[in-house]
């Protein structure tokens, strides 16, 4: 496999789908071993113009208007989410906070029973780093993977089939209600796109909210200055999506022939588009390993490029900021808890596993 690394070249992957084709992730995400997985078989991992024709289906799901109706939503919950953190001792903010807060947007966009949410980052987890971190001698971690799929196929099926003999007003609704092309989606091709919002939706922003505390840890001198100018918060945002991007690279395949980087590459062969490398590139970001909210803003690029760009950057930077400012009415002072930090084995998304902090009172 290559990795791409120069800003430059990621950019010219991104901008070629023809050359550069997104079926990497399924190479990378459905191995023999697993016998299937939804979220291989999601929109993300298709090429124009099957990939165009689903993805409007779905896009007017993350329009403005729609973060619009969700906005007072995730604050009241992000607001009682902190408001239930303890001050003053070590806690530990990844369950508490950098999880909880995706996992209810997605599980509430969906229409997922509230009693199911801790299930939901699981099995993202399991569906992707759980498959493509496993080792060939790794039996139960193969098994893990397996049984996940097994169940997120039974739960979101059972739900597909819920909401197609009584629709409500979700997103599963609308997709059991859309039509491409005059035909209806088949329950596996709803299960996909559940399994892509899952993954898409929870693993990339949990890492959003758990970077924002650390850059904020180990910068002391940003929580006052955010705290006392709220309307600095985005830039901020920016700058820790640039700094660590969660979602840190993407894999494509040749379709041809090609050169990149003046490497010649034979048709066929696996990359990874390396996004966090892109975002560190000295020659687009000047001193690029140094946080500095001063940046020119918004870099875009953490969301990718093209016709894959996220759907949910616009509902991923509300997210950030929502928690953020509930984080920041309730607290004046954070440091590192007695416990290390354990970070995540995966392939595509950076981040932890715990984040141990001791959080003061404002
Ligand atoms: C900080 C948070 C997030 C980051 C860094 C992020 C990053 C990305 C990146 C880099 C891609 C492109 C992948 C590629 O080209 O191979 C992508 C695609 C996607 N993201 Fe996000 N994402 C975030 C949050 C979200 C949220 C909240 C949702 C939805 C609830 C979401 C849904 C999607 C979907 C559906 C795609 C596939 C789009 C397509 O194939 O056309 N993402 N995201």
């Amino acid at each position: 496999m290559w990795a791409v690394t120069r800003y430059d070249d990621v950019m010219y992957v991104l901008k070629n789908p023809q050359l550069f084709s997104s079926q990497g992730f399924r190479m990378a995400t459905n191995p023999p071993w697993l016998g299937g997985n939804p979220f291989s078989e999601s929109m993300l991992t298709m090429d124009p113009p099957q990939h165009g024709r689903l993805r409007t289906l779905v896009a007017r799901a993350f329009g403005a208007s729609a973060m619009a109706r969700l906005e007072p939503r995730v604050r009241a919950f992000a607001r009682q989410a902190v408001a239930e953190l303890p001050l003053g001792q070590s806690v530990d903010l990844m369950p508490s906070y950098a999880l909880r807060i995706p996992a209810y947007v997605i599980g509430d966009l969906m229409g997922i029973d509230p009693s199911m949410h801790s299930r939901l980052k699981r099995w993202a987890d399991l569906i992707t780093g759980g498959v493509t971190t496993v080792k060939p001698d790794e039996e139960d971690r193969k098994q893990l993977a397996r049984d996940a799929v097994k169940e997120l196929r039974q739960s979101f099926g059972e739900l597909v089939e819920r909401r197609r003999s009584e629709p409500g007003e979700d997103l599963v609704s609308d997709l059991v209600r859309a039509r491409v092309e005059g035909e209806a989606l088949s329950t596996d091709e709803i299960i996909a796109f559940m399994s892509l919002l899952l993954v898409g939706g929870i693993e990339t922003v949990v890492n959003l909210l758990a970077f924002s505390l650390l850059v904020l840890v180990e910068h002391p001198e940003l929580l006052p200055r955010l705290r006392a100018d709220r309307s600095l918060i985005p830039s901020f945002l920016e700058e820790v999506l640039r700094f660590e991007p969660p979602a840190q690279s993407g894999p494509r395949v040749t379709t041809q022939d090609v050169e990149l980087g003046g490497v010649r590459l034979p048709k066929g062969t696996p990359l990874l588009v390396m996004i966090g490398s892109a975002c560190h590139d000295d020659a687009y970001f000047p001193d690029g390993d140094r946080f500095d909210m001063g940046r020119p803003t918004p870099q875009n690029l953490p969301f990718g490029h093209g016709v894959h760009f996220c759907l949910g950057a616009q509902l991923a930077r509300m997210e950030g900021r929502l928690a953020l400012e509930a984080m920041l009415d309730r607290v004046g002072r954070m440091e590192r808890g007695s416990e290390p930090i354990i970070w995540h084995r995966t392939l595509v998304v950076r981040g932890m596993a715990t984040l141990p902090l001791v959080l003061h009172p404002a």
